[in-house]
């Protein structure tokens, strides 16, 4: 039996806006076995985004418990959350969030220095990555010379360059055309084969579920399953 990577129990979270509090997460529960493609979906303003933030322990929550890999996050000291971070979760921000000083070669390896590969080892894994995602003739240029759709793809390599168990991925397809959309999201779903590791991606594109092995939508601060996934 697959074993669970992610289990979200009774989850809230509110922000505070001036005098107001926004209620964005109202008890969400959410399960996700070894290997699962899990697509999230709801309207802007949702909450899509800080359920991924709030299982990568970048935002904490009010209430509730999270488990990555068996650890319950709110029970963590920060170093033990930033090892997790860097060891089992691979995140791919809706915002790329890349290191602007550093060229595409070296925004994919910084991971791999955090747990300690050595600069070969670093380097070759990088590269290959970046072949991968048909970056290989922009390892060398900086953030600011990349296009939307390729600093996209920068963000998705850097995700994958630990191995890790669970990719939290928001919206990774946002910036691409149809084509490259789909091309990716296959090359993203196509990975649990190999290495059995589980994705939960946030998309708005209705055509990606197709790739999923279950949707599920942000209704109300709750989390509902999706019966059907294609439309
Ligand atoms: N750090 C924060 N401080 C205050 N409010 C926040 C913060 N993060 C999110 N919010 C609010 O929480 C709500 C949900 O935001 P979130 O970014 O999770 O939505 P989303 O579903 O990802 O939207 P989109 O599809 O536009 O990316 C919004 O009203 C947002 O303004
Ligand atoms: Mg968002």
């Amino acid at each position: 039996m697959n074993s669970i990577v992610l289990k979200i129990s009774n989850c809230y979270k509110s922000f505070c806006k001036s005098s107001n509090t926004v209620e964005v997460l109202k008890g969400v529960e959410l399960t996700i076995k070894q290997g699962e493609t899990v697509m999230l979906l709801g309207p802007s303003g949702s909450g899509k985004s800080t359920v991924l933030h709030v299982v990568a322990g970048l935002t904490p929550i009010d209430k509730g418990t999270i488990e990555v890999c068996g650890v319950n996050i709110s029970e963590c000291t920060e170093k033990q959350m930033l090892r997790i971070r860097r060891e089992n979760i691979g995140f791919i921000f809706q915002d790329f969030r890349l290191l602007k000083g550093l060229t595409a070669l070296e925004n994919v390896m910084v991971p791999l220095f955090t747990v300690g590969k050595k600069y070969i080892e670093a380097e070759s894994r990088s590269k290959n990555l970046l072949k991968m995602l048909e970056l290989d003739h922009r390892m060398y240029h900086y953030p600011k010379h990349l296009s939307g759709g390729e600093l996209q793809r920068l963000g998705i390599a850097r995700a994958l360059a630990n191995s890790p168990q669970i990719i939290l991925a928001d919206e990774p397809t946002g910036n691409l055309d149809q084509k490259l959309a789909h091309g990716i999201t296959k090359m993203l779903v196509s990975l649990p084969n190999k290495t059995d590791t589980s994705i939960l991606m946030v998309t708005h594109n209705q055509q990606l579920t197709q790739y999923a092995s279950r949707c599920v939508e942000l209704v109300d601060g709750c989390l509902k399953a999706r019966e059907s996934c294609i439309y």
